[in-house]
């Protein structure tokens, strides 16, 4: 069962400069709340309570002011730095401590998820005792996203931002771990963009024929609130469903 969970909330936010050189992407507004209140919310509805948010250095009181410790809400948050986006699996090594011998889920700060069973899915999703789960969904520019290819219900092939593919299945911003997360981080090599990879690291679990994964569902959106026109159809689709 997993208990824990870790929102990575730095970056640089390049694509969306100039509006992110002063303010950190997460406290943009999507609507009227702040856009790391949608990821929050995302793992309090699959019931996770212990919740570590990383940001980038200097940057953790703006984030405590709006998020406070979380005891209103029933949870309890802790902060940590990132001194820079040196990847994704670098969450787990900065989250050491926090994750202990337990598994853990995390999710990135500027993911967007609606779905209309998603309650139930990451209630079953945190269920997960060995290996990891990916949420995976269609896309229509797979270049831009890390993309697995699934064959009789099992990933077969994962490639992030693939030149050529068949397959439009994004491998979303969330994922479950296993306890062996810090240390498989641990021992990734900084790819060619100087990065550890998220691709990397769910190819470690792939190898040992412990990666399974999940769609988010029909009628499901998914948003990387990354770039402008996606940061503004996450707007859009708030207000309208509100
Ligand atoms: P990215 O899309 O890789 O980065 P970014 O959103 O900062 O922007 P850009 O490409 O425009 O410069 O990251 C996705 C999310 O993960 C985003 O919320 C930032 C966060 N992130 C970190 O906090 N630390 C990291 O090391 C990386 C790679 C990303």
């Amino acid at each position: 069962m997993i208990k824990k969970g870790i929102i990575l909330a730095g970056g640089l936010g390049t694509r969306m400069s100039p509006i992110t050189k002063a303010v950190n992407k997460q406290l943009l507004p999507i609507y009227d709340k702040p856009l790391i209140f949608y990821p929050l919310s995302i793992l309090m509805l699959a019931k996770i309570k212990d919740i570590l948010i990383i940001v980038n250095k200097g940057q953790i009181n703006q984030f405590r002011k709006i998020l406070t410790n979380g005891k209103k809400l029933g949870i309890n948050i802790q902060y940590k730095e990132q001194n820079a986006p040196n990847g994704l699996p670098e969450a787990f090594i900065i989250g050491e401590k926090f994750i202990g011998k337990e598994g853990v889920a995390l999710i990135l700060g500027d993911n967007f998820f609606y779905a209309q069973s998603l309650t139930k899915t990451l209630q079953n999703a945190r269920k997960l005792n060995l290996g990891a789960k990916v949420f995976l969904h269609p896309v229509k520019n797979p270049k831009l996203y890390g993309i697995a290819t699934i064959k009789n219900k099992k990933i077969t092939y994962l490639k992030e931002k693939p030149t050529i593919t068949k397959s439009n299945l994004a491998v979303t911003g969330l994922y479950f771990f296993d306890k062996h997360v810090v240390n498989f981080s641990k021992n990734l090599k900084p790819s060619k963009r100087k990065e550890l990879e998220i691709i990397d690291l769910l190819n470690k679990y792939k190898k040992k024929n412990k990666l399974s994964f999940e769609f988010l569902g029909r009628g499901g959106a998914w948003l990387d609130a990354g770039s402008i026109d996606d940061y503004y159809d996450a707007t859009s689709f708030v207000s309208a469903i509100e």
